[in-house]
C-alpha cells in the first residue's frame, strides 16, 4: 500500500488549506521555473544568431579589374571597337565607340568615347553588329527588337527591354583608355564579376 505525505493528503482531502496552498505553490513554482528556464534559452538562441555570422563571416570586398581597351589616337567616329570585360567569360563581349557627340559618361577632351555591354537585357540577344551610326544607337536586338541609346548611359529607346544596356566606365591616362568598371547588370549573371 503506498503512503502519501501528509501534506499532499492534507491538500487533496481540502483538510488544510495552508498545506493545499503550499502544494499549489510548489507544483506553479515548478511550471515557472520550466517556463522561465525555457523563455531565457529561447533569448540566448535568438541573441546568438545575429552575433555569430557576424564574427565568423570574413568581409568579401570586389573589385574590378583596370583592363586596357585601346588608344584614343586609334579611335575615328562612329567606327566601334569589340573587346571584353570585366573578364573573358559569357557575355562579356563589349562595344568602345567614338559617338562624335558629348554622350552621358563619355570620355576624352569630346566626352564621346563611350562602352556598353554587348548583350541585350531582355532576353540575352545578342547586339554585336548592330551600331547605328545616324541614331548612335545600338540595335535593334535580333530577338525582339529592342534599341538602345549610347548617347543616353544606353537607356532603351524602343522595344521589349525595360533595363538599360551595362555602360562599362572608362578612364583616360594619357591616351590610353582604361575599362575600369561597370554601371549595370551584365544579363545571365548574378554579379558583373562572377563569369
Ligand atoms: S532579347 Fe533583345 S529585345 Fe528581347
Amino acid at each position: 500500500m503506498t503512503v502519501l505525505d501528509p501534506k499532499i493528503a492534507a491538500a487533496i482531502n481540502g483538510e488544510n488549506d495552508e498545506a493545499a496552498q503550499a502544494g499549489t505553490r510548489k507544483c506553479l513554482i515548478n511550471r515557472r521555473q520550466v517556463l522561465l528556464s525555457g523563455g531565457i534559452a529561447t533569448s540566448l538562441v535568438m541573441v546568438g544568431i545575429p552575433g555569430a555570422p557576424e564574427a565568423q563571416t570574413p568581409a568579401v570586398i570586389s573589385t574590378y579589374p583596370r583592363k586596357l581597351i585601346a588608344k584614343l589616337s586609334a579611335l575615328k567616329t562612329d567606327e566601334p571597337f569589340d573587346f571584353e570585360y570585366p573578364d573573358e567569360g559569357e557575355y562579356a563581349e563589349s562595344i568602345l565607340v567614338k559617338l562624335g557627340q558629348v554622350s552621358g559618361g563619355g570620355i576624352g577632351p569630346d566626352k564621346d568615347v563611350v562602352a556598353f555591354n554587348y548583350t541585350c537585357t531582355h532576353q540575352g540577344g545578342p547586339l554585336q553588329g548592330t551600331y547605328q551610326a545616324a541614331d548612335k544607337a545600338l540595335g535593334p536586338c535580333p530577338l525582339h527588337l529592342t534599341t538602345f541609346d549610347l548617347t543616353r548611359h544606353g537607356i532603351f529607346i524602343s522595344g521589349q527591354a525595360y533595363q538599360s544596356l551595362p555602360q562599362v566606365l572608362l578612364e583616360l591616362d594619357g591616351d590610353d583608355i582604361y575599362a575600369v568598371g561597370m554601371f549595370g547588370l551584365i544579363y545571365g549573371r548574378f554579379d558583373n564579376l562572377q563569369a
